[in-house]
């Protein structure tokens, strides 16, 4: 199975998608929409609509009615990754190889391409005329309650909580689970939605726990990433968050033991999808996300 070609298949099949809920424009404030889709369209690994799709194809589902979907999740976490860059947050200077957003542009209009997108999202779950009326209703509360104080946001504010003071490893989890696993598992989620499943389907629910244990350990290796990696590879700097003084797995762990500590979630993240038959590309894709470069 070769799971770099499977995700650059889907990333292929999500950019046009991406291209045309970004399409229409307004000489008068299209500058906003350039800084969305600058860093919508930019190299990202696109995990999260790969989770839409490839839960969707798991339970019988069509790409039609998952795509926009994950375009949907993906416009979300452009969003989170615009705001998160900022300086009033993480103030990064660079992001899927570019420069970010409020770089290339203005903070203000950094600040207005992540609305923007944040807004866009919920219109695109909401043209999906390939599943149910019901199906969207659901799709709409599992993606807010994902990426808002609940979920994302609460993370987040834990995150900048975690700053120049350590918080215990207990917070740092459900931090790691907040800010990223949410959204992962959401992904998942609207995946299981898209092919028809109910929210309390057993396989909704399977889907859900292997997607918040992938979701904490990419967390994990993304702490280490940013200690460890090669910055032209990882496409973002490093060293981020021992500058903003960051509680992170690294506070508690050495890069090694927080790797076997990732190993051990992803473990228990694919038992949870074992005798599903299918389920080889998200067995495999739980693996390359921890042995991942990037
Ligand atoms: C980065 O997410 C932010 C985290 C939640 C760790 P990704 O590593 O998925 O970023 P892209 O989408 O590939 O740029
Ligand atoms: C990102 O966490 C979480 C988001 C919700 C965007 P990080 O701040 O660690 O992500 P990177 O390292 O900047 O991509
Ligand atoms: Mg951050
Ligand atoms: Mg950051
Ligand atoms: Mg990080």
């Amino acid at each position: 199975m070769n799971v770099v070609q499977r995700l650059t298949e889907n990333a292929e099949l999500l950019y046009p998608l991406l291209c045309h809920y970004t399409a229409e424009g307004d000489a008068d404030f299209d500058v906003e929409r350039e800084a969305e889709r600058y860093s919508l369209l930019a190299k990202g690994k696109r995990i999260r609509p790969t989770l839409v799709l490839e839960f969707c194809r798991l339970f019988g589902g069509a790409d039609a009615a998952a795509l926009p979907f994950a375009v949907a999740v993906e416009m979300v976490h452009t969003y989170s990754l615009i705001h998160d860059d900022l300086p009033c947050m993480d103030n990064d200077d660079m992001r899927r190889g570019r420069p970010t957003c409020h770089k290339a542009f203005d903070e203000a209009t950094a600040l207005l391409a992540g609305d923007g997108l944040l807004t866009r999202a919920f219109g695109v779950l909401a043209d999906n005329t390939a599943v149910t009326a019901e199906a969207v209703r659901d799709a709409v509360c599992v993606l807010s309650q994902a990426a808002g104080p609940m979920g994302m946001i609460g993370g987040q504010v834990m995150d900048l909580a975690g700053e120049r003071k350590r918080l215990s490893l207990d917070a740092l989890q459900k931090l790691h689970a907040h800010k990223t696993g949410a959204l992962i598992a959401a992904a998942a989620e609207l995946g299981c939605l898209a092919a028809g499943l109910k929210r309390n389907d057993p396989r909704t629910e399977a889907a859900v726990r292997y997607a918040k244990g992938i979701g904490l350990a990419f967390q994990i290796v993304d702490d280490v990433l940013d200690v460890t990696a090669d910055a032209a590879v990882l496409g973002k700097n490093i060293g981020s968050d021992a500058r903003c003084q960051k509680t992170t797995f690294l506070s508690y762990f050495n890069a090694e033991d927080a790797l076997v500590y990732a190993e051990q979630v992803t473990a228990q993240a694919k038992a949870e999808l074992e005798g599903i038959v299918g389920s080889a590309f998200l067995l495999h894709l739980a693996d390359h996300l921890l042995n991942r470069k990037s």
